[in-house]
Parts: structure tokens; sequence; C-alpha cells
């Protein structure tokens, strides 16, 4: 059986002003109080990609401090998983996303994890080739102990060695507590 032509007209024009009426009613009163079935999600519950979230606190040493603020990074990376700290930063939305409450608002669950452009394998090389010379410390940061790994020219070759050992295992990382820049 077949609909008659202007009859689809009909059906698609109402359907056309159903949808713009209750466009309408998406646009709710923000500060009205919260109610369940309200279209719109309450900030805090929107997902990553709607919000511009800052770096954590770099708290560095001070675990007084983390302590009293109950947020911020007293240490920074870590090999393992369990290792890294978490802390809140500061988020907002970004501007034309419509949300229930407040914009800015504390998230919690970030890890202490940064990257300053250091590389494992040109680390590793200098380790390697320049160990005797303390180039691998002098791009770490660690400059007072490179300069004395220069001057002792490697520690007479066994600083060299175990400095190549630590950068292997994980124990010799950079000065400023950053990560390994990944996929290298
Ligand atoms: C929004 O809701 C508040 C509290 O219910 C009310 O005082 C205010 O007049 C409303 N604003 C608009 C534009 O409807
Ligand atoms: C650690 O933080 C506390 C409070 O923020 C501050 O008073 C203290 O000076 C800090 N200590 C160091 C070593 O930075
Ligand atoms: C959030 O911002 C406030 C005001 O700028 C600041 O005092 C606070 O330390 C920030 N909190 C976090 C977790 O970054
Ligand atoms: C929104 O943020 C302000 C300032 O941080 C705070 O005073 C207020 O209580 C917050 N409102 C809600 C509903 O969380």
């Amino acid at each position: 059986m077949e609909l008659d032509f202007r009859w689809e007209f009909v059906i698609v024009f109402v359907m056309y002003f159903y949808g713009v009426s209750s466009q309408s009613q998406c646009h709710l009163n923000i500060s009205a109080p919260y109610v369940s079935h309200s279209p719109l999600v309450p900030c805090e519950f929107l997902p990553m990609d709607f919000l511009e979230c800052s770096d954590p606190i770099d708290l560095r040493g001070n675990d007084t401090a983390r302590e009293e603020l109950k947020y911020g990074c007293s240490r920074w990376g870590g090999n393992r998983y369990e290792e890294v700290q978490m802390s809140a930063v500061n988020c907002t939305v970004l501007p034309n996303i419509e949300c229930y409450g407040n914009r800015t608002f504390q998230k919690e669950g970030f890890p202490c994890i940064k990257y300053t452009g250091h590389y494992f394998t040109t680390t590793f090389l200098y380790s390697l080739l320049l160990g005797f010379l303390g180039m691998d410390r002098f791009c770490l940061g660690h400059t007072g102990t490179a300069v004395g790994k220069l001057l002792t020219v490697g520690g007479v070759g066994i600083w060299w060695v175990v400095d190549i050992i630590l950068l292997a295992t994980g124990n010799l990382m950079p000065e400023d507590g950053s990560n390994w820049m990944p996929y290298v």
C-alpha cells in the first residue's frame, strides 16, 4: 500500500515543528534547583573532552604542604603505577557547553607526571659514549655530580659503568622529576 505523496509532506512538517518546539525547552534556568530529569548534566559529571584542566601544583619535596592542601605533587614521576602520586586539579568547562552548577571545580585523580623533553635513548647513548665526561648527568640536570664525574674522568671508569647500569634499571632519572618522553 502506498502512502499519498502529500501526506508524507504533512508528516515531515509535523515532525519538524515538534522538534523545533521541544528544542526551546532545552534551555533551562540554571539558577533553579537541580531536577534529576533535567537535560542538563552537572558540570562535575562532564567527560574530559569538555573540560580544560590545569596542571597539578608543584610541591616538590614538601609533603606537609601536600597534606595541608589535600592536592598537589610532592613527588613527580615513578617507574611503576603504584609509585605515581595522584592530585586534584582545577577544571573549567569549555565555553558554549551547557551544564548545571559551578563551571569551575576541583577534579580528582590526575597523575603527577610531567615531560620536559628527556629521551631515554639519547641519554643512554651519551652515557655509553661520553659517560667519562659526565655528559649523561649534565643532560639530566644533575650538574653537581656531573662536574664531579667530569673532573674524576668518570670516577676512573667505575662511575661511568655504574651510571650506565643505573640508567638501564631506572634509578637515574631527570633531575626535575620528569618522565622519559614516551614512544621513542
Ligand atoms: C530562574 O530561577 C530563579 C529561582 O527559581 C528565579 O528567581 C529566576 O527569576 C529565574 N530566572 C528566569 C530567567 O526565569
Ligand atoms: C612547605 O609548605 C608549607 C606550607 O605551604 C610552607 O610553610 C613551608 O615553608 C614549605 N616548606 C618548604 C621546605 O618549602
Ligand atoms: C584552584 O584555583 C585556586 C584559585 O586560583 C587555587 O588557589 C587552588 O590552589 C587551585 N587548586 C588546584 C587543585 O589546582
Ligand atoms: C561554586 O563555587 C563558589 C566559589 O568557589 C562556591 O562559593 C559555591 O559554593 C559553589 N557552588 C556550588 C553549588 O558548589
